[in-house]
């Protein structure tokens, strides 16, 4: 099959686990932006919207991000998990990406995205850990080539993703997709920038162990996913999500090319959205939509909302 061919048919996940809308040829549509006030209720919905995706299709395929704007995501699913209120036994996970160079086993060290999963979501839900995927950066350094294309094999094997989750790094990289990434790249393995060593080397117990490679799906095998979720929270991301959601399309900023996807859904808190020009516009149509109106914060007092 051609790997760059992109599915058109897909299922719309509505609100409630219903599938009203099954098998609709999707249509060139608008990405939705939905603000939230703070850092916690972004990520609440974040959760919610993954739960509710997984209640309406069980061997869902999800993908997966980690860093540290994920880590609340992964805590409200864990709590949804142990209220009955989430099933993650059918579902089959794919994470972004994982660094090269790290010593030991991607299980053991802590600085792995492995052991980041583990930790924050996999140890404490229902899932079956055999269908968790990580890249294996810590394949040996000439089988690193080989298996980045196993990886793209078991997404394919699998039947694509879903929805992948996305995080937003200070680089405008989705995934480690850093500046001058092609939009059409694979899983491979790339260096990683100085703007993402000054984000991610304090993590570091000593930051100069962080390694400057990892391996990581592409913008393109990112884009293939039927569904993306971005979050993104805290006046840091503010300027990079500006750029990446109004700013024009550009391989320089890897987030933009969610501009091209058709069913995007770009999560912020009020911090992360303070420098978006049409933030009106969006919290007026995320209002109004049908689609969302089980996720609005107050019950409609009016069949026209207005935007906060
Ligand atoms: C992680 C990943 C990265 C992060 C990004 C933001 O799997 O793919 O793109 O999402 O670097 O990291 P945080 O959340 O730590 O700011």
């Amino acid at each position: 099959m051609d790997k760059n061919a992109r599915t058109v048919v897909s299922i719309t996940v509505f609100p409630g686990g219903k599938n009203t809308n099954k098998n609709l040829v999707r249509s060139q549509k608008s990405m939705d932006i939905i603000v939230m006030p703070t850092a916690a209720e972004a990520e609440f919905l974040t959760a919610r919207i993954i739960a509710d995706a997984i209640n309406a299709k069980p061997f869902y395929k999800l993908g997966l991000a980690t860093g540290r704007t994920m880590e609340n995501v992964y805590a409200e699913l864990v709590k949804m998990n142990k209220a009955g209120k989430v099933d993650f036994s059918r579902v089959i996970s794919f994470n972004l990406d994982e660094y090269v160079g790290l010593k030991g086993t991607a299980e053991k060290n802590k600085d792995s995205y492995r052991y980041f999963m583990n930790y924050h979501l996999f140890n404490h839900v229902n899932i079956d850990k055999r269908n968790t995927h990580v890249p294996n950066g810590f394949a040996p350094e000439d089988e690193l080539e080989a298996a980045a294309a196993a990886y793209e094999e078991e997404m394919e094997d699998a039947g694509g993703v879903d929805m992948q989750l996305l995080g937003i790094g200070r680089s405008g990289h989705i995934g480690f997709n850093e500046p001058m990434s092609s939009f059409s790249s694979r899983t491979r393995v790339v260096t990683l920038t100085k703007t993402t060593f000054e984000q991610n080397s304090p993590l570091f117990k000593k930051p100069e162990d962080m390694p400057m490679r990892a391996m990581t799906m592409g913008v393109g095998t990112c884009l293939d996913a039927k569904r993306l979720l971005l979050l993104a929270t805290h006046k840091e991301k503010a300027n990079i999500v500006a750029a990446a959601l109004e700013g024009p399309v550009t391989s320089m900023i890897s987030a933009t090319a969610l501009q091209l996807h058709d069913n995007a859904v770009v999560v912020l808190d009020a911090d992360a959205a303070s420098k978006l020009k049409y933030k009106d516009e969006y919290a007026f149509q995320f209002a109004n939509d049908p689609k969302w109106a089980a996720y609005q914060p107050v019950a409609r007092k009016s069949s026209r909302r207005k935007a906060k």
